[in-house]
């Protein structure tokens, strides 16, 4: 069974979603075949596989290569393309052609555009043009300079006011979920009160609709910092190092290869 916009939303209210990144064939065969109905392309790839500092200079090429090599392994879950920063902030004409690569070329399901009520306008021009949205509020770090740093969001009553008119914004302009990053879990429950669509939290607490993590927190893989919101369920990292000092030592001592690895 393939995952719809339309199925994803008939879940709210009855069954938590569960989503994670996935950046490459291999990890998103293993979460398909775990039954995970969305996968995001995240453009986190910039900092757990590019190696980049940030978000910002992840380029529309290299979402479009990452993503054509998860939507070549995946069968039933959605596949969402992250556009990345100043892919579709700057002009209508240009965020949908920008989309359209996610869905015509990378064979990607829909796209998640950062931003609220100022994307609402875009978000309907998306969705009446065939590519299904979602959005993405709360921490968006493509704004992490305007922002000044990674900070929790809505911790005030004029900015909780605006994220619920934000979330309320992007429904109407038919988004078909919305991500909640790093908000307080009282807001997230509001917000998602508010809606009759999914939201998908990280780090946004326990009442929203669903819950995404970035697949390397998930599997100790990017040792370089743990957020707060995240859980550890595998050290691969630790494993991959320890695989690699034994293949070294095994080299370097003669211990491998051997009569049994040879022809
Ligand atoms: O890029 C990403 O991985 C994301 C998630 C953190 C939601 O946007």
């Amino acid at each position: 069974m393939k995952w719809t916009p339309q199925k994803i939303k008939a879940l709210k209210g009855k069954q938590k979603i569960t989503a994670l990144t996935a950046h490459d064939c291999y990890t998103a065969k293993l979460i398909d075949e775990a039954d995970i109905p969305l996968i995001l392309v995240g453009d986190s790839l910039g900092m757990t596989v590019l190696g980049y500092e940030n978000t910002l200079p992840v380029t529309l090429e290299e979402m479009l290569h990452h993503t054509k090599a998860v939507t070549r392994a995946t069968k039933s879950a959605l596949v969402i393309g992250d556009m990345p920063f100043l892919t579709y902030q700057t002009g209508t004409f240009t965020a949908i052609a920008n989309a359209g690569r996610f869905i015509k070329e990378a064979g990607a399901d829909a796209v998640k555009i950062e931003g609220g009520a100022e994307r609402a306008e875009l978000v309907a021009a998306l969705v009446l043009n065939g590519i299904p949205v979602v959005g993405h509020i709360g921490l968006t770090p493509q704004s992490i300079k305007a922002m000044g740093g990674y900070k929790v969001q809505g911790k005030t009553s004029p900015e909780m006011a605006r994220l619920i008119k934000d979330a309320r914004a992007l429904e109407e302009a038919g988004a078909f979920a919305i991500v909640l990053e790093a908000l307080p879990a009282e807001l997230a429950k509001d917000i998602t009160t508010a809606v009759s669509i999914p939201t998908i939290g990280i780090g946004a607490g326990e009442h929203c609709d669903g819950q995404i993590l970035v697949i390397h927190d998930v599997l100790g893989l990017f040792e370089d910092f743990t957020p707060k919101f995240a859980k550890q369920y595998a050290q691969l990292g630790q494993a991959m190092r320890e695989a690699i000092g034994e293949y070294k030592k095994d080299v370097e001592g003669w211990s491998f290869p051997t009569d049994e690895h040879s022809y």
